[in-house]
């Protein structure tokens, strides 16, 4: 297939993978998508210049430099290195075809209230996994006393009354934890968010605002603490590795009854995926920041799967391990608690021979003996990597269209996994 322009500036682009190749290999994860995009967001804080090391190469990377550079800011990639330098950030107003095209236009939100006192952004887009509301973004930013209009799609934001204080989520909301964290950052005082995100990427961003001078503690329990400074720095800085890849390859190598050996992997932050996998009769070894999988000829079904905010298991892993399950031995169970509409897969998994019925926010998956190839369509980035998973055990040839938005998340799919010994490429 040619390369096609999209609306959004990607290419159209399918992966053609001849299933049955066992995986043997080794792959050292890079950095994650998810500390990324709000750390890029952060940098804004600061009128200093900010390094980021071992960036990798996502689409969602690449809208969220756009936005930055539109505001103002010149982001600068060398190789993984991304370097960006808000000091010419003259505006509050987020480009609107920008911020339709990727959800995380909405973590600008907080840094620029932080920067401005005030904001204007779209109605975020992103993958169609559900509705995404802002509702909770938008109460936690009230409550710091940002007064909020919301017209015609956007969103106006007025921070002149912000103060220091204290913020309930009705739920741990990852993105609202975040944007609450950054708007706090330079208000006068302490500030404490109460029931927010135990996400490790949320971690992360606490380490990375404390490197520019700011002061946050807490974040990974369910109380974070924001003491306000005057101002901040820049820094150098590499995001955490990504658990969601990781798992990911862990999932590749289980399904072809393979072996595979991940380096620089947040271990620590993976305890709900090992388990599962473990549920399923691979053997895990995971030391420090090594992790080891050596699967069984068959998987074994799980008797149950629910997605949960962070330390349950997370709903980013949830399409990859319901197709572990079509070809696993006994019937398992997906409840997607998270996001309501992330079944969307299960069509094209049934196309390639799955026996998966999907009733409202639960999957029964009855494991079939095997997987025929044909032509499937990634819809989001996730479900688009679980199709590419299960191409790698399908009889034949499967095409993965839609290519892009498994580049929203995952640098290059198709090397890791070749390296791993696939049998897969892009057209
Ligand atoms: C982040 C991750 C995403 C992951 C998700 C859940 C990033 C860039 N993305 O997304 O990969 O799948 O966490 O772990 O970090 N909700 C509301 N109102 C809001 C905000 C959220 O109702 O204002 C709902 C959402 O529709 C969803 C649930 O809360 O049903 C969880 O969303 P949230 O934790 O906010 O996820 P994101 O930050 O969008």
């Amino acid at each position: 297939m040619q390369y096609v322009k999209l609306d959004g500036g990607e290419k159209m682009s399918s992966l053609r993978i001849r299933g049955g190749r066992r995986l043997d290999g080794e792959w050292t994860v890079g950095c994650a998508k998810n500390a990324v995009l709000p750390i890029m967001a952060a940098s804004i804080l600061s009128d200093d210049p900010t390094t980021l090391l071992d960036c990798p190469n996502l689409s969602d990377v690449k809208y969220m430099g756009d936005i930055l550079r539109t505001l103002g800011s010149e982001v600068e990639e060398r190789g993984h290195e991304m370097r960006i330098d808000p000091q010419g950030i003259s505006s509050f107003e987020m480009p609107d075809d920008l911020a339709k095209r990727i959800r995380s236009s909405i973590f600008m939100l907080g840094p620029l209230l932080s920067r401005f006192r005030k904001a204007t952004v779209t109605f975020p887009g992103g993958c169609e996994i559900g509705m995404r509301p802002i509702d909770l973004h938008l109460a936690g930013l009230r409550q710091l006393g940002v007064q909020v209009r919301e017209e015609g799609g956007m969103v106006y934001c007025d921070g002149s009354g912000m103060r220091c204080g204290s913020v309930h989520f009705d739920y741990p909301s990852v993105g609202a934890t975040e944007n609450a964290m950054m708007a706090a950052v330079t208000l006068r005082g302490k500030t404490y968010l109460h029931n927010v995100a135990r996400e490790p990427e949320i971690m992360d961003l606490q380490y990375f605002i404390n490197a520019m001078g700011g002061k946050v503690s807490g974040a990974g329990t369910n109380t974070i603490c924001v003491e306000g400074v005057t101002s901040l720095r820049g820094a150098v800085y590499r995001p955490m590795p990504d658990r969601i890849v990781a798992g990911t390859l862990l999932a590749a190598a289980a399904i072809t009854g393979g072996y595979i050996r991940l380096n620089n992997a947040p271990c620590k932050d993976m305890l709900a995926i090992f388990s599962k996998l473990q549920e399923m009769d691979c053997v895990i070894g995971e030391k420090n920041t090594v992790v080891t999988l050596h699967a069984p000829k068959r998987l074994r079904a799980f008797p149950q799967l629910q997605t949960q905010p962070h330390p349950g298991f997370p709903t980013d892993m949830q399409v990859q391990m319901l197709t572990l399950a079509t070809l696993a031995k006994g019937t398992s169970i997906v409840v997607e608690n998270v996001f309501e509409n992330r079944f969307t897969h299960a069509g094209d998994l049934n196309r390639m021979g799955a026996n998966v019925v999907v009733n409202g926010r639960m999957a029964i998956v009855q494991g079939v003996d095997a997987l025929y190839g044909t032509k499937v369509q990634a819809r989001d980035l996730r479900g688009g990597a679980a199709l590419a998973i299960a191409g790698l055990q399908a009889h034949g040839e499967t095409i993965v269209d839609q290519a892009h938005f498994i580049d929203r998340g995952y640098d290059h799919l198709e090397d890791m996994l070749s390296a791993l010994g696939a049998d897969i490429h892009r057209e």
